[in-house]
């Protein structure tokens, strides 16, 4: 069993620590918060559990493991320092900033022998090993992917506040959010594509309200909506010269139907996952346990890649965070 820690007491911390529970790969250690009154109101459902206000004192504490998921823009400076302190890292998505970031995090974690992981959930789902079986003798033609959910800080923003999701200092924006779901979906099923763009309606300070890109492959396009001053209903769609796939959604994937050009239909069989963190942390562990280096770069390499294309279409809208400054 892994030892864990976490970094960041907000709801997507404890979805994490159920689906480790779920896996039984991980035994949760400690918590770190700013606040020391606040990581012992996280600890409580959890006890045993160490609690820490104090990061150099929480390196040095007896954990394999740490789940950051602290706002985007602080990820680098903790993942740097779990990494130097010989920890393996998994970091919430979207896990750097920019391309720079992410490259010294992956050297760094060369150096320091240890993994490092982006918690993107749904490129882990079982779901697209299914899909793309289905699709392996079929001629792609294009693809439309897109999640867009009204937020819930959208008063906050509409009140003259700044949340951190819509803030550029936090890296934040719907792109990075939401965006990089569909994203990673591509890159799963299609690879890297060659070129990448986007449009977006922003905010004064560049960051994106909603938006909607296109990712250039050689032979077809994906087109990427993305927003969270809306909700899309009509997820994701994939044409081939032989139909088209209708997904229910792009992440958490629980039905996929081909109809064919004569109307006709097929069902595939899709094992919606047990919760929606579950197979990113089995894949974790198993990558850490078993020191599988392929499956780890294979994460890697996708990580990079949608780094890089999120950058890519940030630029082409003019979107500027803080880290890209620095
Ligand atoms: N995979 C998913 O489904 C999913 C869902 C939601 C979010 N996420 C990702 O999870 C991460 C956190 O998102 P969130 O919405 O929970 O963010 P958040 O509410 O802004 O912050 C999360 C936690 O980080 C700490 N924090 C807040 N502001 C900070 C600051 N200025 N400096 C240092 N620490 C700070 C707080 O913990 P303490 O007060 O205890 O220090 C807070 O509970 C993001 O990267 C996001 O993209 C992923």
């Amino acid at each position: 069993m892994l030892k864990l820690a976490i970094i960041g007491t907000g709801n997507i911390s404890h979805q994490f620590i159920e689906a480790c529970q779920l896996s039984k790969a991980y035994q949760l250690t400690a918590v770190y918060s700013r606040k020391l009154e606040t990581a012992r109101a996280f600890a409580k459902t959890y006890e045993p559990l160490e609690v820490f206000d104090n990061l150099e004192q929480f390196w040095k504490a007896d954990f394999d493991v740490v789940y950051i998921a602290s706002p985007n823009a602080i990820h680098f400076e903790q993942a740097k320092q779990a990494i130097t302190a010989q920890k393996h890292v998994i970091v919430e998505k979207p896990a750097f900033s920019n391309p720079r970031e992410l490259r010294t995090i992956i050297d760094l974690a060369v150096e320091n022998h240890v993994f490092f992981f982006e918690a993107a959930r749904n490129y882990h789902e079982k779901a697209f090993k299914t899909i793309e079986a289905f699709l392996a003798d079929q001629t792609i033609l294009g693809a439309d992917f897109s999640y867009a959910k009204y937020s819930s800080k959208m008063k906050d923003l509409l009140g003259g506040k700044n949340p951190n999701v819509f803030s550029a200092k936090f890296s934040g924006g719907s792109l990075s959010d939401l965006g990089i779901y569909p994203v990673y979906a591509a890159i799963r099923l299609f690879g890297q594509p060659k070129d990448a763009n986007y449009t977006a309606t922003q905010l004064k300070n560049t960051v994106d309200l909603n938006g909607n890109g296109n990712l250039i492959y050689p032979d077809f396009h994906v087109s990427i909506r993305t927003g969270k001053n809306y909700d899309v209903l009509d997820h994701a769609e994939i044409y081939t010269s032989q139909g088209t796939l209708h997904l229910n959604h792009i992440q958490g994937i629980s039905s996929a139907v081909f109809q064919k050009h004569d109307g006709s239909k097929e069902k595939l069989t899709i094992n919606a996952p047990q919760h929606l963190m579950l197979d990113e942390v089995l894949a974790f562990a198993s990558a850490i346990e078993n020191k599988d280096l392929t499956a780890y770069h294979t994460y890697l390499n996708a990580a990079l890649a949608v780094n890089q294309v999120l950058y890519q279409m940030r630029q082409s809208a003019g979107i500027i965070f803080e880290a890209d400054q620095k």
